[in-house]
């Protein structure tokens, strides 16, 4: 294995996503600040937000104050944001990137994702999850990929962003980008963690120059809290607790180190980048040691075979409830159901 260290990217093109990125999902604007200085002081150079989670504004005041100060530049960063799903139209591409871009207080970021490939109507900015007098969500059913994907390869031309991918994306849908595109999308971003190893669909990706991004490294154990804030129904939720592991209990404590990191290190050691969020300063740090130590053969094949397939999977598909499910009846909704 060609040796991993904090330096380390994966590849696609053009494009080089540093290994491990800070996760920002319900990371408040009020903890952000904290959490993006105690992540930029361990040495994350990544670091992954989306439209949807409300903070981008926090993260470009706390940018500008890393900037001013020459804390860090612009160029040593590699920022992620995501087209929500109530932009999932070819022309609905330019305003909510160009949103996302004036909140964040920059010209361009790294990579700019579509963040699920079933949309829902577009009810102005500040509608995130349009929701009919039932509650329900109001899908938009006439979501046309590529031509979403047209709208995706213009922002490029036009600078905003450098490169851009997808996310919550299953293998056909990667693949019907892949055979009519003109820009591929460099990065895949899918829930992933040992209990979902997705190992068919990170081979595909591979083969195909497309780097895949794990959200939910950890676990995501913040998933309830989620939904109940959103007034979305949490009944049915599967909830999974890698941190937890037996297996990954004990090898943690063979090199002194937490669970949290020999998770990190089996996925980074299995060739994805990894976006651990959180907004305490030392497990900030602690997710991002995972470079001191390697796991041997034996351990690598004791963690891939915790894989449970699709019964591992917490945001969607079947047997959970999890966000994603309220798109069930949606013609481009992902997992198998
Ligand atoms: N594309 C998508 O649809 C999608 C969906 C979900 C997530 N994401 C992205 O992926 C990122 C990561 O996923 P996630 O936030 O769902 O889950 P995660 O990173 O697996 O888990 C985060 C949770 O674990 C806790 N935690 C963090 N480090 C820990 C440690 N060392 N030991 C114990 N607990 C720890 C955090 O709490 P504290 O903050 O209190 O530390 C937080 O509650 C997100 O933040 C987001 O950027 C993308």
């Amino acid at each position: 294995m060609t040796k991993i260290d904090s330096k380390s990217v994966v590849t696609s093109g053009k494009m080089k996503m540093p290994v491990v990125g800070l996760g920002t999902w319900q990371s408040t604007a009020e903890e952000i600040d904290i959490a993006l200085n105690a992540a930029i002081d361990a040495g994350y150079r990544h670091i992954d937000t989306a439209y949807v989670y409300e903070n981008e504004s926090a993260i470009g005041t706390t940018l500008k104050k890393l900037f001013d100060s020459r804390k860090i530049t612009r160029e040593e960063l590699f920022i992620v944001t995501k087209l929500p799903i109530m932009g999932n139209r070819s022309e609905d591409v330019e305003p909510f990137l160009k949103k996302s871009l004036e909140a964040l207080q920059l010209d361009y970021v790294d990579l700019y994702l579509i963040h699920c490939p079933a949309g829902v109507m577009n009810k102005g900015f500040n509608q995130l999850f349009p929701t009919n007098e039932k509650g329900e969500l109001l899908l938009d059913k006439n979501t046309n990929l590529l031509e979403l994907w047209k709208g995706m390869e213009k922002q490029v031309d036009a600078g905003r962003t450098k490169s851009i991918g997808i996310s919550n994306f299953n293998q056909t849908q990667v693949k019907r980008i892949l055979d009519s595109c003109r820009i591929p999308p460099a990065n895949l971003q899918v829930e992933l963690h040992i209990y979902l190893q997705q190992k068919e669909l990170v081979s595909f990706c591979k083969e195909h120059d497309v780097t895949v991004c794990a959200y939910g490294p950890i676990g995501s154990p913040g998933q309830k809290a989620f939904l109940e804030k959103r007034g979305l129904p949490t009944e049915g939720i599967r909830v999974l607790s890698p941190l937890e592991d037996p297996v990954i209990k004990e090898i943690a404590e063979r090199y002194n180190k937490q669970p949290s990191q020999v998770l990190l290190r089996y996925m980074i050691e299995y060739g994805v980048a990894v976006i651990p969020k959180s907004i305490n300063p030392a497990r900030i740090k602690q997710n991002f040691d995972v470079f001191d130590f390697e796991l041997t053969k034996e351990e690598f094949e004791k963690i891939s075979a915790l894989d449970r397939g699709e019964d591992g999977r917490m945001f969607g598909g079947r047997g959970s409830q999890g966000f994603f499910n309220l798109m069930e009846s949606h013609p481009e909704y992902p997992f198998p159901k």
